[in-house]
């Protein structure tokens, strides 16, 4: 049988061209144009990707249209509500989920990698004390490349492994590094009793040297609830397949540069409103718009087409129906309203802006729905958690999606260094 193809035809010659079609496992085929500018002497056009598939991938599939997201073909919504973190970063790392053993294994051996080199810790001092802690996490991670020159030429799935636990545990530490130093307050070492999750709310909220932190809706110790959907978030976060800083991660890793210089570079491209810096925005704007009755007023300037002001939390590239994350977050924040404490000044104007939106032409017909940074952000309120470190939890999230993504890439025979082409415009 023929294989599939497309035929595209030069109507200004009458040429005409034929290309494969690709089938993946689910979701849309793919025209291969890998010769198009060889056959044609044409570049293809597509600014921001839209209609671009820049790799094959194993890890990762999203149905935009049906609101469906699943990390090595599990439903997030069962990662979400029955495994943790680090189970679902073993499943993304390894193709499946550890059995009680493997996790113990792989648990431990975070918990022992999560402290970082003292001349590092020394790195901190050299940031200005309000520092965004964006900026020193991805300082720090390239820092971290020169203690792991080893890591430049890796070439076995043992280095592999050592690589990825050695990131995983230490940007939570150096993320809560970032944070106490833009506070100018001394620094926690991470402990190797606590859990992952539970470690990194103690290097965030520990009063130096004790057990006492710094409480939580009058509570002085970190409560298991506030654990849960702390770890929740970071399993929602993991990753999110050829997302902007993931394509970046994969185009430094395409250069052959150190694999924790593409995880920095990823941080960096994190952190813009549109991408992940969104959860830090949410929050801003929430506070500015100040109540409930105030929302008509902001609504109208995102509808302004002569305003740039955007509703932060809302729209998406891919999700055209719903954000899955977004809704199993909204659970949440109903579930955990009473014993988290959640800010209900906030929320009612969350809530307001939602309803008005979801029934407004502009946003209907764009198909403009919340997305995870818009319910991010009233949770991580109630964790005590400051407004610049929203961007740094997204980034431990991902972490694991980053160091997979990269994996995946080296592994893979047809990846080529990325250097699209252009059409020049200029004199
Ligand atoms: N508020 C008001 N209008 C919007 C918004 C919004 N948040 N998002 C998109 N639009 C409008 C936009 O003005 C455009 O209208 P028109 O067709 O009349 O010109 C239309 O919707 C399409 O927007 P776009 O910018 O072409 O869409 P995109 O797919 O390139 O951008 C986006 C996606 C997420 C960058 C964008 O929706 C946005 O800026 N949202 C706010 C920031 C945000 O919440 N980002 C977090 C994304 S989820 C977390 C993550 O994965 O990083």
């Amino acid at each position: 049988m023929k294989k599939p193809t497309v035929t595209l035809t030069d109507n200004r010659s009458g040429k005409s061209y034929e290309y494969a079609i690709l089938e993946g496992t689910r979701g849309p085929s793919a025209v291969d144009i890998r010769t198009f500018f060889a056959d044609t002497g044409m570049f293809t056009y597509d600014p921001g990707y839209t209609s671009t598939a820049s790799c094959t991938s194993k890890i990762t599939f999203i149905d935009g249209a049906k609101g469906e997201l699943r990390y090595r073909g599990i439903p997030i919504e069962t990662l979400a509500t029955q495994h943790s973190y680090l189970e679902t970063c073993y499943l993304l790392l390894n193709e499946h989920l550890p059995n009680s053993r493997e996790l113990q294994n792989f648990d431990l051996e975070i918990r022992h990698r999560a402290y970082i080199h003292e001349s590092l810790r020394l790195l901190f001092d050299a940031f200005p004390n309000n520092a965004h802690p964006m900026a020193t996490l991805s300082a720090a991670v390239t820092a971290l490349a020169s203690f792991h020159k080893e890591h430049l030429t890796l070439d076995d799935a043992a280095d592999y492994h050592t690589m990825a636990s050695r990131l995983l545990a230490k940007i939570p530490t150096i993320a809560a590094f970032a944070y106490r130093h833009s506070l100018g307050i001394p620094l926690i070492q991470p402990d190797i009793d606590l859990s992952f999750t539970k470690n990194f709310l103690t290097m965030m909220r520990a009063y130096p040297g004790g057990k006492m932190h710094l409480g939580s809706n009058g509570h002085e110790e970190i409560r298991e609830v506030e654990v849960r959907a702390l770890d929740t978030i970071f399993t929602l976060h993991a990753d999110h397949e050829q997302n902007a800083s993931t394509t970046v991660v994969r185009g430094v890793a395409s250069t052959g540069a150190h694999p924790y210089v593409a995880i920095a570079a990823g941080i960096s491209a994190l952190w813009g409103r549109a991408h992940g810096g969104a959860n830090e925005s949410v929050i801003a704007q929430l506070e500015m718009i100040g109540s409930a009755d105030r929302v008509e007023t902001f609504i109208a300037r995102a509808k302004d087409p002569d305003d740039d002001f955007r509703l932060m939390g809302f729209g998406h590239r891919v999700y055209k129906n719903f954000d899955p994350r977004a809704k199993i977050l909204k659970r949440l924040q109903d579930e955990l309203k009473e014993e988290l404490g959640l800010n209900s000044r906030l929320m009612e104007i969350a809530g307001r802006i939602e309803e008005i939106a979801l029934s407004d032409e502009y946003f209907v017909s764009r198909n403009l729905y919340p997305n995870i940074d818009f319910y991010t952000g009233i949770i991580l309120t109630a964790l005590q958690i400051p407004k610049n470190m929203f961007t740094p939890i997204f980034v431990i999230g991902r972490t694991v999606g980053w160091i997979t993504q990269w994996i995946e890439f080296k592994k893979d025979p047809t990846s080529k260094i990325a250097r699209p082409r252009q059409l020049y415009t200029g004199a």
